[in-house]
């Protein structure tokens, strides 16, 4: 399965060293068989020397090579940390900061000619939802326009907006409903994020197409992240 950190704006770059060192300690010794991303804020990535199956990636970055983009990060800078893993589409770069569909198709667009290996962020707000699960159904799927779901390296991740930071999880049932009706048009494998934390880690990765979850808040504190990863394997 696939657990996965998104740090947002939280940690330094020193107390990223610290929790990439204790997480690195638990993976190895609990001889953990999960697939680990972290995404660390920009200031706080290097060449982390982890076990193999802990990745780090970028939370967001500039389609460019380099250039005039003030208050962004390109390839460039990313190279220098041999990074090859980017979250695109999150729900707080499309609702905050206002990224368009066709600026998340741009991004994974170029990043996909670079590579990279891509966690692709899709989930409704909350007045959709209440129209039931058409709806919810077709806002996700237009999140999808211009978006090669065919990549190899492409990660799907059902992010309900008004289960985001919120600590309203949405309930198995809708997860699962939603995750078999991704299902059918996404083989890559789906993860589900929002408000994910140790006392609800199981029974999400019990539904049946989750393959993995994409955490924040609870993801901070490292001993929670490694709670979560164990209780992955012991169901797998
Ligand atoms: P949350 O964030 O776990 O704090 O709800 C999830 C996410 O945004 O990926």
């Amino acid at each position: 399965m696939i657990i996965a950190s998104n740090f947002k704006t939280n940690h330094t770059r020193a107390s990223t060293r610290a929790y990439m060192e204790e997480l690195d300690r638990f993976v190895r010794e609990s001889g953990s068989r999960q697939r680990v991303m972290v995404f660390p804020p920009a200031t706080a990535l290097e060449r982390f020397e982890t076990a193999p199956q802990i990745v780090t990636g970028v939370q967001n970055a500039y389609p460019v090579e380099k250039g005039s983009f003030t208050g962004e990060i390109g390839l460039e800078q990313i190279d220098e940390f041999g990074l090859r893993t980017i979250l695109v589409g999150h729900s707080e770069r499309r609702h905050i900061f206002g990224e368009t569909q066709q600026m998340c198709a741009q991004k994974y667009t170029f990043f996909q000619t670079h590579g990279f290996e891509i966690v692709y962020c899709i989930g409704e707000p909350e007045a959709v939802r209440q129209k039931g699960i058409e709806a919810v159904v077709d806002y996700n799927f237009a999140q999808l326009e211009g978006i090669d779901l065919d990549y190899g390296k492409l990660i799907v991740a059902y992010e309900p907006v008004w289960a985001i930071g919120t600590g309203l999880t949405a309930s198995a049932e809708q997860i699962d409903e939603t995750l078999t009706r991704l299902r059918r048009k996404i083989k890559a494998p789906l993860l589900y994020g929002g408000s994910v934390k140790p006392a609800n880690t199981e029974e999400i990765l019990k539904i049946e197409n989750c393959d993995g979850v994409l955490v924040g808040t609870a993801s901070w504190d490292v001993g929670q992240f490694c709670e979560m990863i164990a209780i992955a394997d012991r169901l797998s």
